[in-house]
């Protein structure tokens, strides 16, 4: 989607001397069916503008599959659209000299109250059935820190209130409107620990039944 340039300009403003890289625009149909929602994009999202499009994005991909599902049939986001990075000084052995790497990192809670006005403009045009919050960033953003990834994964909230930018802009308060969430791991979940291959197939395989609704 394309984001109006006010707001982008709005977004530079809230993010200034943070680390973070260029934009990278969520993607998919308005009024889906889901709207999926992870962290941040990282640096194949901004090379390419294509939310997940690499690693964990191959990872998503064979969730959504499981649903019969393609990357066209629901909308893709994060709730920070610009990529965070660290800088680290590492030592090259083939160049044998030190190199300053920027590696992708997790998003601060600062960065992602920042990129709130974006996010928020963006779930209200998308306008989805459905909201699938992978991973806890995802999740402590649209729900508070209350919900903990390795207890609530799986679990379907419905007419739930989500957290959005307040009027004063520096802090969140619950919305009117109510959604239907599905909380899930992150894609990258898997990655790190194979071991929660089955139980993320059991949790996408579950939406299977809301999408029939
Ligand atoms: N991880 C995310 O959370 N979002 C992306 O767009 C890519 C990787």
């Amino acid at each position: 989607m394309k984001y109006p340039e006010e707001l982008l300009e709005e977004v530079k403003e809230r993010s200034q001397g943070m680390q973070l890289e260029g934009i990278n625009e969520g993607a998919g149909p308005i009024n889906p069916k889901l709207m999926l929602v992870g962290e941040a994009p990282g640096r194949n999202e901004i090379k390419t503008n294509i939310p997940f499009n690499g690693s964990s994005g191959k990872e998503l991909m064979n969730s959504l599959s499981l649903l019969g599902l393609k990357r066209e049939d629901v909308y893709i986001t994060s709730v920070v659209r610009s990529r965070p990075y660290s800088k680290k000084v590492v030592f090259d052995k083939k160049l044998n000299k030190e190199i300053i790497k920027y590696p992708n990192r997790k998003p601060t809670k600062k960065e992602i109250l920042a990129h709130a006005p974006l996010f928020d403009y963006e779930l209200n045009q998308v306008n989805p059935k459905m909201i699938v919050a992978m991973g806890s960033t995802a999740i402590s953003r649209l729900l508070g820190p209350g919900y903990k990834i390795s207890q609530d994964h799986g679990k379907v909230l419905k007419n739930q209130s989500i957290l959005q930018l307040n009027e004063k802009k520096n802090s969140y308060e619950w919305s009117n409107k109510t959604y239907t969430l599905i909380l899930e791991y992150h894609p990258a979940a898997v990655l790190y620990r194979r071991k929660l291959q089955e139980e993320i197939q059991k949790d996408w395989l579950h939406i299977r039944a809301y999408l029939r609704e």
